[in-house]
C-alpha cells in the first residue's frame, strides 16, 4: 500500500497502474475487448475510517483491479462554525485499518495546500443548483459546492474508472451522480448501502462526539426512517402523515433537536406531497448538543 501526498505523484501512479495487465482471472475476462488495462477504483473519504468506509473499500475491490482511498478533510465543505478544526484526523489508524482489510493499493492523503494551491476560497469551483435546495443543502450553505469541487479535484488527481460513495449521504450521492453524468467525466458512480451499528444507528465519524445518554437516544434517527419505510410498506402514501410520525419519534428523545425531516423524489430531490409509483428518499437531520447526525431510507413504490 503506497501513501501518496501530491497530485503529480498520484496521477503518475494511476497512469502506471492502468497500464499494468490485471492479474486476476475475473478482471482479465472483464477486460476482454478493452485492451489489457486495469480498472481503477476510488473511494473518497475524510478519514477517521470506520465500518461504513471499509464497506465502500470492499465494494471498490470487487469492482476494480486497483483501489485508491483518498483521505482529505476538505475545508471548503465546512461552513463557518462547523467542525472543520475538530474533525478527527487519524491517518496512522486509518492506514492500519486499510492494511487490515488488504489490497488497497494507494492511500492519497494530500494537504490543503496541495488541493488548493492558490489559497482559499478557490477560484475554480463546480457549482450546483436545485438538487442542493432541500435536505442538508437548505441548512449547510455552500456545502455541496465544496463537495462537488473537491470530488472533481480528486477525480482529476486519481483518474479513476469507478468511484464508490455511501447512501448514508444520499443527497451527496445524487448530486455527484448528476455532476459526473452532466460533465461526462466517464467515471461510474457506485452507491453502497448504509452500514449501521447493532442498534440501528448509522455509523459516522461524528458518533464519537456523542455522550453516553446522547448515544443511547441517537437510535431515534434510524427508528424514524425505519418507521416511515414500514408505513409505506403498509400502504401509507400521505407525506404529511409520514413526516409527522418521523417528527414524533425524534421528539420522544429529550436530548434530540430535529433540524429537518423531509420526503423528496430520489432523483431530483424536490419535496412531494403524495407518494406515487417511483423512488423517494425519507431523510432527517438531528442535533444532539452540537453534534449533527443524519439518516435516510429509500422508499420504492412499484405501482
Ligand atoms: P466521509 O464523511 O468521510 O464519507 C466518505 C464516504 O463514506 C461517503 O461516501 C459516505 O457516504 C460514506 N459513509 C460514511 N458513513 C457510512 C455508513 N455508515 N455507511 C455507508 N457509507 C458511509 O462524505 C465525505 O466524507 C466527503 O463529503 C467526501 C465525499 C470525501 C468529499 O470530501
Amino acid at each position: 500500500m503506497d501513501l501518496i501526498h501530491t497530485i503529480v505523484a498520484m496521477q503518475a501512479a494511476a497512469d502506471a497502474a492502468r497500464q499494468h495487465p490485471p492479474t486476476s482471472l475475473r478482471s482479465a475476462t472483464f477486460l476482454k475487448g478493452r485492451g489489457l488495462r486495469k480498472r481503477l477504483g476510488l473511494v473518497p473519504t475524510m478519514g477517521a475510517l470506520h465500518g461504513g468506509h471499509l464497506a465502500l473499500v470492499r465494494e471498490a475491490k470487487k469492482q476494480a483491479d486497483h483501489v485508491t482511498v483518498s483521505i482529505f478533510v476538505n475545508p471548503t465543505q465546512f461552513a463557518p462554525g462547523e467542525d472543520y478544526e475538530e474533525y478527527p484526523r487519524t491517518l496512522e489508524a486509518d492506514m492500519e485499518a486499510l492494511e487490515s482489510i488488504g489490497r488497497v493499493d494507494v492511500v492519497f492523503a494530500p494537504s490543503a495546500e496541495e488541493m488548493y494551491p492558490f489559497g482559499l476560497p478557490p477560484f475554480a469551483t463546480v457549482s450546483v443548483r436545485d438538487l442542493d435546495k432541500h435536505l442538508c443543502g437548505a441548512f449547510r450553505e455552500g456545502h455541496f459546492e465544496g463537495v462537488t469541487s473537491v470530488v472533481t479535484r480528486l477525480f482529476l488527481a486519481c483518474r479513476p474508472d469507478i468511484a464508490v460513495f455511501g447512501q448514508k449521504d444520499a443527497q451527496q450521492l445524487a448530486i455527484l451522480k448528476r455532476m459526473t453524468a452532466e460533465l461526462d467525466f466517464g467515471i461510474e458512480i457506485i452507491g453502497c448501502p448504509i452500514v449501521r451499528e447493532e442498534d440501528g444507528l448509522a455509523i459516522s465519524s461524528r458518533n464519537r462526539y456523542l455522550g453516553s445518554e446522547e448515544r443511547r437516544q441517537a437510535t431515534v434517527l434510524s427508528q424514524a426512517v425505519r418507521n416511515a419505510f414500514g408505513q409505506v410498506e403498509k400502504g401509507e402514501r400521505d407525506v404529511t402523515v409520514l413526516i409527522d410520525t418521523m417528527q414524533q419519534i425524534v421528539a420522544s428523545a429529550p436530548l434530540a433537536r430535529l433540524q429537518y425531516a423531509e420526503i423528496v423524489d430520489a432523483e431530483n430531490l424536490q419535496p412531494v406531497k403524495t407518494l406515487r409509483q417511483g423512488r423517494y428518499l425519507a431523510a432527517l437531520a438531528v442535533f444532539f448538543g452540537d453534534t449533527r447526525l443524519i439518516d435516510n431510507t429509500t422508499l420504492e413504490i412499484a405501482r
